[in-house]
């Protein structure tokens, strides 16, 4: 019997670990702990709802504005008591976040065997993403096994030095949730609104956008509508007070565009499968459109996932309005170039990457 400790505390890290958790709790040799930091609040607790999981454990760190000091010292203490009371054989964790960080960190304090889930994936420049590229490569430091979701992000791994026999491509756990949430028959009051329009999907939260990059975005949006009368926009807006902040006041009585509370996932991925085109600056996001065949404007200046870059599906547009508001345009008046786009491909896995992992973690494969 192996005991595993699975833990994660954002929404995205919740909607790629959920179908693990669900993978090794099906397992009979694996005793399975879920520990939540809590770094999200409601945003966890909507993928906790719709996947069914209860915890084991909730730190419930989160402040209203908090800083990265915050998240780190709150988590690395809180972690400590957890670790020590279960002694895991290994612990998951999940990307580039600060709860994934601080957990490792914790576990590498106490010589405890990290498993990374989403390793390998870089842009070599620690500012951007923030704090996520910093995140990332410390976690590749302390790792014991390295799931990458590609072949490119092992090869960052290889040329960093890892050891090739820690280093296994499993494809993206996220891909796995996608395969669960969406049907044919979905509908929503806020589709009807849109049918009869182009639909564009935004969201926009990355803190290194926070301030002067995101206004020039949504000034960008707004422009779309006004010179695009069959375009309405729907945004979920993160509940970050401060992003919250200047999308209220950009998009303030724009009728055409939508600022609606987080979707739960399912609702998300099925908005994700009726949209025309996605403007994002959403790391996950980059992954699940291109298996939905929806185009994907990519709202930074560097983007940590090349692969949809390289095959066609994404566009790295930056944060720019003027460049945004050019691609958007472009996109929408450009057949070809959106047919080609929407048939790129998903170079992102199959929807098996849970197995996969578990399968390694068990010793099977
Ligand atoms: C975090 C991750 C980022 C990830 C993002 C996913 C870090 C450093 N950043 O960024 O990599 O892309 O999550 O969304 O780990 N809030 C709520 N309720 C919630 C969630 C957030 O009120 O359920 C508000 C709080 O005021 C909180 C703020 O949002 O202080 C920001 O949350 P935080 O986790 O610090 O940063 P994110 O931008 O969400
Ligand atoms: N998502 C969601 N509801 C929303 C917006 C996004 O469930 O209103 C999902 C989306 O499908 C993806 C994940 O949240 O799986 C992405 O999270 P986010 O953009 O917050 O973080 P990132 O991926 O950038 O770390």
């Amino acid at each position: 019997m192996k005991n595993i400790m699975l833990v994660f505390g954002t929404r995205p890290e919740a909607i790629k670990m959920c179908p693990l958790v669900i993978e090794l709790r099906g397992r009979k040799e694996a005793n399975v702990c879920v520990c939540v930091t809590g770094q999200h609040k409601s945003m966890l607790k909507q993928v906790l709802d719709a996947f069914s999981i209860k915890p084991d454990y909730d730190l419930s760190i989160m402040k209203e504005k908090q800083t990265l000091f915050d998240i780190t010292v709150s988590i690395i203490n809180e972690i400590r008591v957890v670790l020590e009371k279960e002694r895991p054989d290994v612990v998951l964790v999940h990307g580039d976040t600060s709860t994934a960080f601080a957990c490792a960190l914790a576990c590498f304090y106490m010589q405890i065997p990290v498993g990374h889930v989403e390793a390998g994936l870089r842009t070599y420049d620690i500012y951007s993403p923030f704090p996520e590229e910093f995140n990332r490569q410390a976690i590749g430091i302390i790792a014991t096994y390295h799931f990458a979701p590609t072949e490119k992000a092992r090869e960052n791994l290889k040329n960093e030095g890892k050891q090739p026999s820690t280093i296994f491509v499993t494809g993206n756990t996220g891909i796995d949730a996608l395969k669960t949430t969406v049907r044919g028959d979905y509908s929503h009051e806020l589709l009807k609104w849109a049918s009869g329009s182009r639909l564009i999907l935004l969201t926009s939260h990355r803190r290194e956008n926070l301030g002067e990059p995101m206004r020039q975005i949504f000034r960008a949006v707004k422009r779309i509508t006004k010179t695009h009368p069959d375009v309405k926009v729907i945004y979920p807006v993160h509940l970050n007070p401060l992003v919250r902040e200047i999308a209220g006041s950009v998009f303030e009585g724009e009728e055409r565009i939508r600022l609606i509370e987080p979707l739960d996932v399912i609702d998300f991925h099925n908005f994700l499968a009726r949209a025309t085109i996605i403007l994002t600056d959403s790391g996950g996001i980059q992954e699940e459109a291109p298996s939905l065949g929806k185009p994907v404007l990519v709202l930074r200046k560097s983007t940590e996932r090349p692969e949809g870059v390289e095959s066609g599906a994404l566009m790295l547009v930056g944060i720019e309005e003027e460049r945004i508001y050019d691609c958007v345009s472009n996109l929408l008046e450009d057949r070809e170039l959106y047919a080609r786009m929407s048939s790129a491909g998903n170079p992102y896995g199959d929807g098996k990457a849970s197995r996969r992992i578990a399968d390694i973690i068990l010793g099977k494969n």
